[in-house]
This record gives C-alpha cells, structure tokens and sequence, in this order.
C-alpha cells in the first residue's frame, strides 16, 4: 500500500456543504494518518454523514478541498473511489438472500470467479462470527449480526480506506464489543478506517485521534488523551446511608481526589470529576482508595461508581453546554 509523504491517508481543507442555508459542514479540516483508526464524533446533526459522503465523493462539496491518499475528491474522483468503502452504501444487502449468499454475490461482482467467492464470502462469516448464520435469510439476522454483514460486504475488496458511519449506534453492548472486534481486525490488515461515533468511549477505545464535530465545525481534535485532559478522566459517584456525613465525606474525597467535589441536589449524594491528566488505571486507583478511606472513616457508602465521561460532558466541557441535537431523536 502506498501512502503520501506526510503518512496521510485524508487530508481536509476548509470543507463546506451547505443544504439550502443551512451550513451542515461549515469548513472542516482533517488529517487522517494512514493506518489508523480516526474518529468523528458529535451529536446528531452535527454534519458526521455530510462530511464522509464528501470524503467517499458521494456528495461534491461546496467549498474547501480534500485528498485521499494524494487524489483529490472532486477532480481525481474515480481514483478515490477505488480506495475506498463505506458500510450500507456502495453495497447493499438483500434481505431475501441469505448471508453466504449476499457476500458471495458482491464478490462476483467486483471480479471474482465463483470459488474463490465463495472462499471470500466464507472467509468473511468465518471472521466476523457468522459462520453459523451463513445459511440464514438476512432478514432473520438480528441487529448485531446485520451490522456486521454489512461491514462485511463493505470490505469484500479489501478498502485503503473504510468509512463506518455510527456503526455501533442502536446496538446492544454485547454486539457493540464485537464491532470494535472487527474494526480492530479491519485495521490490523492495513485498512485505514474513519469511524463517526456518538460515543466518547467508543472513539476512546478504538481511535488513535478524534476530531469534535460541532454545527459542521471542528470544536477539538486531539488523541483520546489529550481530549480527556480537557474534558476529565471521569467522574467518582458516592452515595451515603446518612446525609448527615456528608460534610465529612466531602473533605474526605477532596482530600484524596485533590478535585473540587460537588454537593448533589440529593443531601445524601456527592460527585468529584477526576483531572483529565490520570489515566484510566489512576482513576480506577484513586476511587479505590476514596471508597476505602471512607469505609475506614465509618462513612457508610450505598452505592458508589467510576463513570467514563459522556460526550454530554465533553460538550460541557468545550462549550459549556450539553451537546444539543438538532433532530430531536434521542
Ligand atoms: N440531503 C439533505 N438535505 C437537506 N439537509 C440535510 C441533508 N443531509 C443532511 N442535512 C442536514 O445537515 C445537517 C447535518 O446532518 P448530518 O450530516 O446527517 O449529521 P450527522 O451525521 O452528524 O447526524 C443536519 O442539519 C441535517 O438535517
Ligand atoms: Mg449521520
């Protein structure tokens, strides 16, 4: 695979799409390294799909330039096109089929005689986990397993570049976890994916740097560390039996966190959002030790948890207000 000097596998300028008035991408700029997973994430609304159409040249931006791999979208489009795959749209599943079928039919139709297909497709099933579903109509497939025959049938020929636009939105946690599997497996074998997501853990687990997307702007960009420096490595969630240690607990926690600790409306509730500087093992460490010098206090705790930060608190945190969506849908 041959990449740009610069290691780039995108690179934005100034990108613009607008609908009407309405700016869904009002001048992004990217750069992707090659080899890596990338993450987008934002609210609903905030221009994710607008902005990989463009990159996928399946929607002409009106403003602003990009590359991938060295050709740009609009004048070399042939050439990115055969770079790059985006799940659901440049192939489609039959629901009638099943998914041995589905997967051996696309991969005739990129160039493959029937047995190798047929090896393709089995390799395929074989390495998302629907061996056993091989068989089965696709619109039998829960879920879980639709989605990852629909990544599936994105990489038949295997991409440079992946686009996964929220491929884990809606999905149960078990199904989530398998995703990220083959997004790992994806980019193990070279592909270069860009990945929009909701979700700050999810970008946090399978990116090596995000980009905040905000009303078709990028608020923030960073490693997934450097964003939870800004942001907060989570927050430590303490309830006690009785709201009248409180105070104590309060001086207690501030003590050993070193973070302002914050009275809940609850009398018997307190949180403390951890510095973004601990990493996630530090965290962990330190809510352990809070939990323990409490109990060795006799401030009895009744429910006490470590939660990540939410792309609700990174908004907080960037723009001082909850992330908004601009389609009220969840
Ligand atoms: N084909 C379209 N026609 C008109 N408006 C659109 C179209 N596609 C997206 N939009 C609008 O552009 C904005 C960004 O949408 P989108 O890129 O789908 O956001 P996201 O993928 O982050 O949820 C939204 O306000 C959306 O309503
Ligand atoms: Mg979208």
């Amino acid at each position: 695979m041959v990449s740009e000097p610069t290691g780039l596998a995108i690179e934005a300028t100034g990108l613009v799409k607008t609908f009407g008035d309405n700016r869904a991408v009002d001048g992004i700029d990217l750069a992707v390294p090659a080899g890596t997973v990338y993450g987008v994430l934002g609210p609903n609304g905030a221009g994710k799909t607008t902005a990989v159409k463009m990159l996928a040249t399946l929607l002409r931006p009106d403003g602003g330039t990009a590359t991938v791999f060295g050709h740009d979208i609009v004048g070399e489009a042939d050439k990115v096109r055969g770079k790059v795959s985006m799940t659901g749209q440049y192939a489609s599943v039959d629901e009638d089929l099943t998914g041995a079928e589905n997967l051996t039919l696309l991969a005739r139709l990129v160039g493959h005689r029937k047995p190798a297909a047929r090896a393709r497709a089995a390799e395929l099933l074989e390495a998302f986990g629907l061996t056993e579903a091989a068989g089965r109509q696709v619109k039998k497939y829960s879920g879980g397993m639709r989605r990852r025959l629909d990544i599936a049938a994105s990489i038949i020929k295997t991409p440079q570049v992946l686009f996964l636009d929220e491929p884990t939105t809606g999905l149960d946690p078990r199904s989530r976890n398998q995703v990220w599997d083959i997004v790992r497996i994806i980019v193990g074998q070279g592909t270069t994916v860009l990945l929009t997501t909701q979700y700050l853990d999810e970008a946090d687990h399978l990116a090596s740097r995000i980009a905040v997307i905000d009303h078709g702007k990028v608020i923030a960009e960073g490693t997934p560390g450097e964003l939870k420096a800004s942001v907060g490595a989570g927050s430590v969630h303490v309830r006690l039996r009785h709201a009248d240690r409180r105070a104590e607990a309060e001086q207690l926690l501030n003590k050993i966190l070193s973070v302002e600790v914050r009275l809940e409306p609850d009398p018997v509730a307190l949180t403390a959002r951890l510095s973004g500087t601990v990493s996630d093992a530090g965290a962990a460490e330190q809510a352990a030790k809070a939990l323990t010098e409490l109990a060795a206090a006799g401030i009895t705790v009744d429910d006490f948890s470590l939660g990540q930060p939410s792309l609700d608190e990174v908004f907080m945190a960037l723009t001082d207000r909850p992330a908004t969506t601009q389609e009220e849908s969840r």
